[in-house]
């Protein structure tokens, strides 16, 4: 079974970590399929039912996305508001998502060494991916270790984001089975 990344960049055009990584999954078609969230609702109407479809047709799903305000971009936001509905994600009768993993792939434009309690940010990541380990709790799907890369904002050299397109890359082929 593929792998499905839910792709979330408001402008992946003028992307550099984003946009070299989805240029990576792309080399692989026969096990990765990229759901770009942006491209597909440019008018923000999300078809559910497809969406559904699609999270029913994969056990393997990621999001990708950039950080943005400690959080994550709005679309990725109203699609887990739409798509993961009462009695299709949770309640009595919804079981859809129920034992399947979820990923976290994300740049973040701060240096990791911010992220602590007593640095500047004052919050690890692990906090600010609280929400999306409390969601996947809530609906019964695996939240797997999350993948990173820091500095994504502009003092990332180009050997750093090569070299983290190869690390998603493994960081897939680890969870994949
Ligand atoms: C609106 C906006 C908000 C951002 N907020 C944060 C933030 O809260 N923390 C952080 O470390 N970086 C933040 N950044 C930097 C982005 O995480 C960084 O530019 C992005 O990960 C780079 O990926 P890309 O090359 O694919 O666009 C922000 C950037 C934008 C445009």
């Amino acid at each position: 079974m593929k792998t499905l990344v839910i792709l979330a960049h408001p402008d992946i055009d003028r992307s550099n970590v984003n946009k070299r990584w989805k240029q990576e999954l792309e080399k692989y078609p026969n096990d990765i399929v990229i759901h770009e969230l942006y491209k597909e609702y440019p008018g923000w109407k999300i078809d559910v039912e497809k969406e559904q479809q699609l999270l029913e047709g994969h056990d393997f799903i990621i999001l990708q996305f950039p950080v943005y305000w400690y959080s994550y971009p709005p679309l990725l936001k109203k699609w887990l508001d739409d798509v993961f509905t009462h009695g299709w994600a949770y309640g009595s009768k919804g079981n859809k998502l129920n034992g399947k993993k979820f990923g976290i792939a994300k740049s973040i434009g701060d240096q990791e060494e911010n992220y602590t309690h007593t640095g500047p940010i004052g919050f690890t990541v692990d906090e600010i991916i609280s929400p999306f380990k409390a969601t996947a709790a809530h609906v019964g799907a695996v939240a797997l270790p999350y993948f990173s890369v820091f500095r994504a904002s502009f003092q990332i050299s180009n050997e750093e984001v090569e070299q983290s397109a190869r690390d998603f890359m493994e960081y897939i082929s680890q969870y994949r089975s």
